[in-house]
């Protein structure tokens, strides 16, 4: 496994791998790796002869006053974890390199970042629509990984994809998730005992809502208002947003349609924690 970590030498990298006629799949991630990022290693690793992670705490999608600083970064393990996953190149850039003196172009996907977690963090989906449309630049990768745990990423990502013409393939996976429901997230760790027990509040909110559609309940007030309770009844759980969302634009739905996004943030002490359900009617 090949580690580099300067723009220009991957960019050369990846070209003379296309000319070579590799299909390339790119992983993009901020390192502390766990099962979620590892999935998709593991499919990228299936479906394409070349596959590259990059690891990189993109400092323009935390806003003033967020955990970029006390981010969890474990290089040595990460590179560790990735050489085992069969990765064959790491890319780890410097914040200098990425953004250097004078930079000033961002990519902002408008309307899907709106809502949801755009609504509490308002630049947050700019700055990863800016470094997701530069690793594509660089890596010029045939396919890139998303998990759905960051839905709202994901249709962001698919849409610039779609609007600035991006000629890749966008592959989302499924949430990888504890024994309790739990969706995996590198944020999990911060948890007190009791609250990681109390987290396991949105999975059972997501299941309610797709237990009351399966069982034919149409109304979609009545299943946000079920679903809050659930959240409610947890004293360590602050409820941040829940919503049921158009899986496409993301606006919100007053009827229940086919399908339909379940989707939640919700927060113990300082930590935020997201997770959603794709919902289908029987
Ligand atoms: P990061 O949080 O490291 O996540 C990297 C990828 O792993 C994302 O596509 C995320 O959706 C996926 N992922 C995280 N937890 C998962 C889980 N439990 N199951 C399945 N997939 C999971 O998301 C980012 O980094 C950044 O915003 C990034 C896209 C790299 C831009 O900086």
């Amino acid at each position: 496994m090949q580690t580099i970590h300067e723009p220009s030498a991957i960019g050369r990298r990846c070209e003379s791998l296309r000319r070579e006629g590799k299909t390339i799949g790119l992983v993009p991630t901020m390192g502390a790796f766990h099962e979620g990022h590892l999935s998709l290693m593991r499919r990228a690793r299936a479906e394409n002869d070349v596959v590259i992670v990059s690891i990189f705490v993109n400092p323009i999608q935390f806003a003033r006053g967020e955990d970029f600083e006390s981010y969890p970064r474990d290089l040595q393990g990460d590179l560790a974890q990735a050489e085992r996953a069969e990765v064959d190149l790491v890319f780890t850039p410097s914040a200098e390199e990425i953004y250097p003196d004078g930079f000033q172009t961002y990519v902002d996907v408008t309307e899907i970042t709106k809502g949801l977690c755009g609504a509490s963090r308002p630049e947050h989906f700019r700055g990863v629509t800016t470094i997701v449309t530069k690793l594509f630049n660089l890596i010029r990768a045939h396919r890139a990984y998303f998990g759905q745990k960051d839905y709202q990423q994901s249709a962001a990502v698919r849409r610039l994809v779609a609007d600035l013409n991006l000629d890749l393939e966008i592959v989302l996976l499924p949430t990888v998730r504890e024994a309790d429901g739990l969706a995996i997230s590198s944020r999990n760790v911060r948890l007190a005992p009791e609250e990681r027990q109390a987290a396991c509040v949105l999975y059972t909110s997501l299941r309610l809502a797709e237990e009351r559609v399966g069982s034919g309940e149409r109304d979609a007030k009545t299943i946000l208002d079920e679903m809050r309770s659930v959240i409610e009844a947890e004293p360590l759980a602050h409820l941040d947003y829940v919503a049921l969302c158009d899986p496409e634009t993301l606006k919100p739905l007053d009827r229940i349609e086919d399908p339909m996004l379940a989707v939640l943030a919700v927060r113990f002490g300082k930590t935020r924690l997201i997770d959603n359900l794709l919902l289908t009617l029987p």
